[in-house]
């Protein structure tokens, strides 16, 4: 069976100071640095930092020689300009090459909706940064020419219970079946103990870990153990 390239992206929502994203660099770096190109052979890691650590995270990760990418949790739906607070794309490119869109936790406490993601997903792809659009069920809209989808249920979501493999499959394939050339990740309480019956299924794509990706060492060995397939 030909190897599937897998993203592993982690959201760290809000959380972390700087002398904890500078604790995660250090700890990933030495757990890493054994194996680095084996076990990120055909993967595309990505860490989603908050917008305030973001140039922190670029220059520990070059510091440290990692290959993995830093992201955005979010983006403004405009560009640059008298929109007091937000971080428009323009400024991002600078620092990350992808960027979180449509989350849960923005959908219900932002009150983000079709109209304004659709916004920021064009912001995005002016400025060349590739979203991972998230949505919590096959029918949830989904710009066409996004490449990255993630498949979230909300009650999955930091409650330490998963969808089953099986399921997750069989929302992803019909999600591929609408957007065929994009990947289709899995997210909701993905841990190191379930990544790799996530990983065996034929159509998920990587995962997108939030609360174990706040811990160097489980981030770290979802990264070995998605490579079980
Ligand atoms: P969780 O979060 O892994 O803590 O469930 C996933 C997410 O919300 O992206």
């Amino acid at each position: 069976m030909t190897k599937k390239k897998k993203y592993i992206a982690g959201n760290w929502k809000s959380n972390k100071t700087v002398a904890q994203v500078a604790e995660w660099f250090g700890e990933f770096h030495k757990l890493s640095k054994n194996d680095i190109s084996a076990s990120f052979q055909d993967k595309t890691v990505i860490v989603f930092p908050s917008f305030l650590h973001i140039p922190l995270a670029v220059t520990l990760r070059d510091k440290y020689k990692l290959p993995i990418e830093i992201g955005a949790q979010d983006v403004s739906p405009f560009t640059s300009g008298a929109y007091t607070g937000a971080i428009s794309a323009d400024m991002l490119s600078e620092f990350v090459k992808y960027a979180i869109i449509g989350h849960s936790e923005r959908r219900k406490n932002f009150l983000e909706n079709d109209e304004v993601l659709t916004q920021k997903e064009a912001r995005l792809k002016e400025k060349n940064i590739t979203p991972i659009y998230c949505v919590p069920d096959k029918d949830t809209f989904v710009p066409e020419d996004v490449s990255i989808v993630a498949y979230e249920p909300v009650w999955a979501i930091g409650t330490g219970k998963t969808e089953s493999p099986e399921i997750a499959d069989k929302v992803a394939s019909e999600i591929k079946k609408k957007h065929q050339e994009c990947n289709v990740l899995y997210g909701g309480s993905v841990s190191p103990d379930n990544v790799a019956d996530f990983a065996a299924v034929k159509y998920i794509d990587g995962f997108l870990p939030g609360g174990a990706s706040l811990d160097p060492r489980k981030f770290w060995e979802i990264i070995i153990h998605a490579s079980i397939y």
